[in-house]
């Protein structure tokens, strides 16, 4: 069997690896990989690489930044050739980046089978440019790969066959496990002078939050309050940094770069795996608008606050590890003094979230008879 997996932004690279390295043990596969250049800092990127042991890619597509349109569509004629020359049985795609839904679709133009790692989430907001991309991608794809419950409830709702859909468990939490041991012998907080289980993580990214000024504003206020409670440590995804520097010139107030300086509010480059994750598990609480936060800090024990009115990710709620505060000032003030004020929870992992997300995906896509070719286009 011949597959493609193709990533293209950071929260791509920890779901692939596990993926990766696991259908490589399968005798009579032959994977390649295709890097779409969403994602091209080496910080944003290449370091994943590394760090998660994954295979350079085979072909970079080096798409880069642009609009989603264009983006997306870069995707589409870039990988369009090298699909038609390679002709893979799958194409593999994780999440739900741009890079995520221009594969897909690109694979299924050309009839080539689809496998959806994390297929089924839905935060029901069409606002949220992943959530397109999200129902778009699953409904291409031939093989939906779901991480909890609510995604084959979603997908079943949605009429997708339940012959599609395959409850795994959690390739992002394979990555984690595998690199826990390692992540916290990093001791990152040491670097920036900061004991263990003292100090919050930020992160924020979603247009949603950064790109509104109002939105940002608050959030800011909020958090630079919070920072007189217990310091604040917030690795800035560029395109934030980029707002935050016009935003605390407009709000008159500093950060510290490194923590040394017995700064509070301490904003950094967006760190590697290993130093993100070391941070992460050696917080007392973690405030973020990604997805992948909300799993990960439920599994090393780390209560999260999600500044966002919705999550795709429920099972985080369910297990009360995650609380939804949006942007209110007052609610994330509020809701992070009632967590600090709580002893520490032990960690909780979802059935099936056990490091073997990887192995079981590789193992039905092995066994899996080789699809007919259906001619192009016949299917429409
Ligand atoms: C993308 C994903 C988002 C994911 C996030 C993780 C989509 C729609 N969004 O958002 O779901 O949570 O990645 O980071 O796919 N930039 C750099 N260096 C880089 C990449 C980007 O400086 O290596 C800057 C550029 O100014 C760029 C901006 O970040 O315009 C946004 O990058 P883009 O890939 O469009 O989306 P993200 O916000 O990173």
């Amino acid at each position: 069997m011949k597959a493609i997996a193709v990533v293209g932004a950071r929260p791509n690279f920890m779901k692939a690896a596990p993926v990766i390295e696991a259908l490589r043990q399968h005798s009579g596969v032959a994977v390649k990989l295709v890097h779409t250049g969403q994602h091209y800092d080496r910080k944003m990127s290449a370091l994943f690489f590394e760090e998660l042991g994954m295979p350079r890619p085979d072909l970079d597509l080096q798409v880069g930044s642009a609009s989603h349109g264009e983006q997306t569509g870069q995707i589409l004629i870039r990988l369009e050739p090298v699909l038609k020359d390679e002709r893979p049985d799958v194409l593999l795609v994780f999440g739900d980046v741009n890079s995520t839904v221009a594969a897909a679709l690109c694979a299924a133009k050309l009839s080539i089978a689809v496998a959806h790692v994390e297929a089924g989430l839905r935060s029901f907001d069409r606002n949220m440019p992943e959530e397109l991309n999200r129902i778009v991608t699953d409904h291409l794809s031939d093989f939906l790969f779901t991480t909890e419950p609510s995604a084959d409830k979603n997908l079943l709702g949605e009429g997708i066959s339940s012959e599609k859909i395959f409850q795994v468990g959690n390739a992002m939490v394979d990555s984690l496990l595998k690199h826990r041991e390692r992540a916290k012998n990093c001791r990152f907080h040491e670097t920036l002078g900061l004991p263990r289980s003292s100090y919050a993580v930020l992160t924020l990214h979603r247009p949603s939050n950064v790109d509104e000024p109002e939105v940002f504003e608050e959030i800011l206020n909020a958090v630079t309050e919070l920072s007189q409670d217990l310091p604040i440590v917030f690795p800035c995804h560029p395109r934030t940094r980029q707002h935050l520097a016009r935003m605390a010139e407009k709000l008159g107030f500093r950060w510290s770069e490194s923590g040394r300086d017995g700064g509070r509010f301490i904003v950094l480059e967006p760190l590697g795996y290993l130093e993100f994750l070391s941070l992460q598990a050696d917080a007392r609480l973690i405030l973020t608008d990604s997805g992948g936060i909300q799993e990960e800090s439920m599994v090393l024990g780390v209560p999260c606050l999600t500044l966002r009115e919705n999550t795709e990710r429920p099972i985080t709620l369910q297990h009360g590890a995650n609380v939804l505060v949006g942007h209110s000032r007052s609610k994330i003030l509020i809701e992070a003094r009632r967590v600090l004020a709580r002893p520490v929870e032990p960690p909780r992992a979802p059935k099936l979230w056990d490091g073997k997300a990887g192995e079981r995906i590789a193992a039905i896509l092995s066994s899996m008879r080789r699809p007919e070719r259906r001619l192009p286009g016949a299917s429409f």
